[in-house]
């Protein structure tokens, strides 16, 4: 069974988890998910990985799902998500994707990385308020990933 790893990240953090699967995978692929040097039809299991911002998955991701909804509904497909909130990670999955995806994936949440010294005031004041995020957080939930492998 060939499989496909699509990754976006704006930090960095979605991106060493889709690495960490890509190591752990004998024969897998990985790409950006912006990246247009894959073909889906190659592949029978497709895993994505995206950051949640804002109380949603990042936008890039989303709209790939949707273009490619059909595709992925006939392949085996696991979804992983990096997100500072547990709380808030079940409905801000459930309100990104279709929900025929959201009930054939397979969902992870691999933790999240917030590193303060890389924000732009703007970021910092929005985490700050949103999710009382003050400083640096390093919340890595790698082996949450394993369950996709
Ligand atoms: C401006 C900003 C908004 C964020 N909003 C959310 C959010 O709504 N929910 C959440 O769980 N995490 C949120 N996060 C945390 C990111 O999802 C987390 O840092 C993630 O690991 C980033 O992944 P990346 O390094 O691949 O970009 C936010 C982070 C920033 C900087």
């Amino acid at each position: 069974m060939k499989t496909l790893i699509l990754y976006e990240s704006i930090m960095g953090y979605t991106e060493k988890c889709a690495k960490y699967l890509f190591k752990k995978i004998e024969g897998c692929a990985i790409f950006d998910i912006s990246s247009k040097d894959f073909n889906l039809d190659d592949y029978d299991k497709i895993l994505i990985g995206a950051p949640l911002y804002i109380g949603e998955v990042e936008k890039i991701t989303q709209k790939f799902i949707k273009k490619n909804k059909l595709k992925l509904l006939d392949k085996e497909l696991g979804l992983f998500f990096s997100g500072m909130s547990r709380s808030e990670f079940h409905i801000a999955i459930q309100d990104s994707l279709p929900p025929n995806i959201f009930y054939h994936a397979n969902i992870v949440h691999c933790g999240g990385v917030v590193e303060f010294s890389k924000l732009s005031w703007k970021d910092k004041r929005t985490i700050k308020r949103r999710l009382e995020i003050k400083e640096s957080v390093y919340d890595e939930m790698l082996e949450s990933l394993d369950e996709l492998i």
